[in-house]
């Protein structure tokens, strides 16, 4: 299922879903000493990490775990863990522990092991998972067409993460080889927001929950109850 929050501002969904966020962040931390929330790179998110820096929160305990990366080192400008590290670490939440999906391994499909390895030591299911949509329908790094893609989605997978090789777009850029959390590691997480803005990601997803259900994100909405967080 999916629920739409529509806001007629972009700081009024980013306070909304920040709320949103923190809220189940709290909760686990209350009860259980350590939390955990999934987030995506790209750009959108650069906001929502911003206020959440803001935000007293015990960061030392909440384990902030990359949803999906380019396979490119840290240093490199497209890598999502750097960009991250730039807008989420610090202030308040400079002692966010960070989990990134990059390995010293050449290629991501020979990481998965160790990634997954990573991985099933963040606590889970996830509090949050904080996800993006592409102009082509990608979500995560889940792309349409992308080798991977069918071990990603499969249902009865156990893994948390899987390697995909997507296919050369204007989207993609140079980095095809992707890690990405897989749709069943998506599924299990506690709260799934997807957080769009502009009139042409609205469309898309629109477009991909009728006619474009071959999507990517169209087919995890069918796996997962998902919440989009757009404004104009
Ligand atoms: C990536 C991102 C990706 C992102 C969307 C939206 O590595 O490509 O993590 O999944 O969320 O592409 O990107 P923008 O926020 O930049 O539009």
């Amino acid at each position: 299922m999916t629920v739409w929050h529509c806001y007629d501002r972009r700081d009024m969904m980013v306070d909304a879903l920040k709320e949103a966020t923190l809220a189940r962040i709290r909760q686990t931390l209350a009860l259980n000493g350590r939390a955990s929330w999934a987030v995506s790179g790209g750009s959108t998110p650069a906001p929502l990490f911003e206020a959440m820096s803001g935000e007293s929160l015990d960061w030392a305990n909440v384990n902030v775990a990359l949803v999906d990366e380019r396979w490119v080192d840290i240093e490199h400008p497209r890598s999502n863990e750097a960009f991250v590290r730039r807008t989420l670490k610090k202030g308040r939440a400079e002692k966010a522990r960070i989990i990134g999906m990059k390995t010293p391994h050449a290629h991501a499909a020979d990481a998965v092991a160790t990634v997954n390895a990573r991985y099933a030591l963040v606590p889970q299911p996830f509090d949050s998972v904080l996800l993006g949509l592409g102009p082509d329908g990608h979500t995560a790094s889940l792309f349409p067409g992308a080798e991977g893609l069918d071990e990603a989605f499969d249902p009865k997978g156990n893994r948390i993460c899987a390697a995909l090789t997507a296919i050369k777009s204007p989207v993609t850029g140079d980095e095809v080889e992707r890690m990405s959390l897989t749709a069943v590691a998506i599924k299990r997480a506690r709260h799934v927001a997807l957080m769009i803005t502009g009139e042409e990601k609205r469309q898309t997803l629109q477009d991909a929950l009728s006619a474009n259900r071959h999507l990517p994100v169209a087919r995890l909405a069918d796996m997962v109850d998902i919440e989009v967080y757009w404004a104009p």
